[in-house]
């Protein structure tokens, strides 16, 4: 079965470098035989999580859209900003959200068995390498596969060209090489 691969930044700004990041990442995916679906998460905009909410009404109607996508697929590619040295409250809370158990589900149905391959832009020096720290566990925690490669971009104001391409060709490499480790790897989990 070839890997299907959900595609996202931790990011909702338009000219986010994370999301420039995943759309590399997701061509890798793609170049390795993945089925590979690039969300926006700005097209998924949901309550901070709120457990009398959740008992009152159940998943947020965007909420549950993310979290049926995540069921759908078997791997996820993730770039995220990182925030004081941890992830955006954007990414915590649709991770949050999509953990949920509906009634019949099985507890954390749309991560449990699931691969993730990690990535990171920041203008600063260290290129986000400290939110994925936070990101790594976190998705160990839910039973998430978490490949041992990552790609982190510091600079990431100058390290793009125009046309979305880094302009490190090693570093574009190797950030393709993320989805395409992602991309086998789920595939042969799910041989
Ligand atoms: C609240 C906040 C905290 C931030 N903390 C960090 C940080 O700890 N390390 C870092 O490298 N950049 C930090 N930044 C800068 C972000 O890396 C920068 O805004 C980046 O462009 C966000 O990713 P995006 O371009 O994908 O939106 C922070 C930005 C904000 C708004």
């Amino acid at each position: 079965m070839p890997a299907k691969v959900l595609a996202f930044a931790g990011s909702a700004r338009r000219d986010s470098f994370n999301k420039k990041l995943i759309r590399i990442a997701a061509a890798g995916a793609t170049a390795a035989g993945a089925q590979v679906t690039l969300i926006d998460l700005a097209d998924f905009p949901m309550p901070i999580y709120d457990a009398d909410l959740e008992a009152a009404s159940g998943l947020p109607e965007h909420a549950r859209r993310f979290k049926e996508l995540m069921k759908a697929h078997n791997a996820m590619l993730i770039a995220s900003p990182e925030y004081n040295s941890s992830i955006s409250a954007l990414l915590k809370n649709a991770l949050d959200w999509a953990s949920r158990p509906e009634p019949g589900e099985k507890p954390l149905v749309a991560y449990a068995g699931k691969v993730a391959g990690l990535l990171a832009a920041s203008p600063g020096a260290t290129g986000g390498m400290r939110g994925l720290v936070s990101l790594r566990m976190m998705l160990g925690n839910i039973q998430v596969l978490v490949t041992p490669e990552q790609a982190t971009i510091p600079q990431a104001g100058e390290a793009f060209n125009a046309d979305g391409s880094l302009k490190d060709a090693k570093k574009h490499e190797a950030v393709q090489a993320i989805g395409r480790r992602v991309a086998e790897l789920a595939a042969r989990l799910n041989a």
